[in-house]
């Protein structure tokens, strides 16, 4: 497989591209500060099934709360571990459900799994595991490059 670089400048705050790179469609979103404060939420935390990603090992340059190279980006395998639907970036709460229950993030509507905007899965969904960290890094401040 070929590397790809993506230019991320153009990302606006709270909004994601998808590429694809070898044939998996990869996303990469600009996390916003409230957005960043959530993920370190102990309430939401307290919901996640692997908070730390210990199920699947993660790249060393995503142990960390953020799961990824930089805070603000997030660069994740848009597949549902579940049975690999394309989840869906959900920025306002489902209506259905108090906000406690759901403070947005990535929603597979193939069977409802839900996970947070760094790829972490809720418990008392079908998905077994966190979305995976591709292999990547920067080749320039706002540029990944992926592979
Ligand atoms: Fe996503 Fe089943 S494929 S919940």
């Amino acid at each position: 497989g070929v590397p790809i670089d993506v230019d991320l400048s153009k990302i606006q705050e709270g909004q994601q591209i998808i590429v694809m790179w070898r044939g998996t469609p990869i996303f990469l979103m600009r996390r916003s500060k409230a957005a960043l404060a959530r993920l370190q939420d102990p309430v939401q935390l307290a919901r996640l099934r692997d908070a730390n990603s210990q199920v699947h090992q993660q790249p060393s340059y995503a142990m960390n709360w953020h799961r990824s190279v930089k805070e603000e980006f997030a660069v994740l395998v848009a597949i549902c571990t579940h049975l690999g639907c394309v989840p869906s970036l959900v920025s306002k709460p489902d209506p259905a459900e108090p906000i406690e229950n759901w403070p947005g993030g990535y929603f597979c509507h193939c069977h409802g799994s839900k996970y947070d905007l760094a790829g972490r899965v809720f418990q008392a969904v079908p998905a077994p595991y966190n979305l995976p960290v591709p292999p990547y890094h920067f080749v320039a401040d706002e540029t990944v490059r992926i592979g």
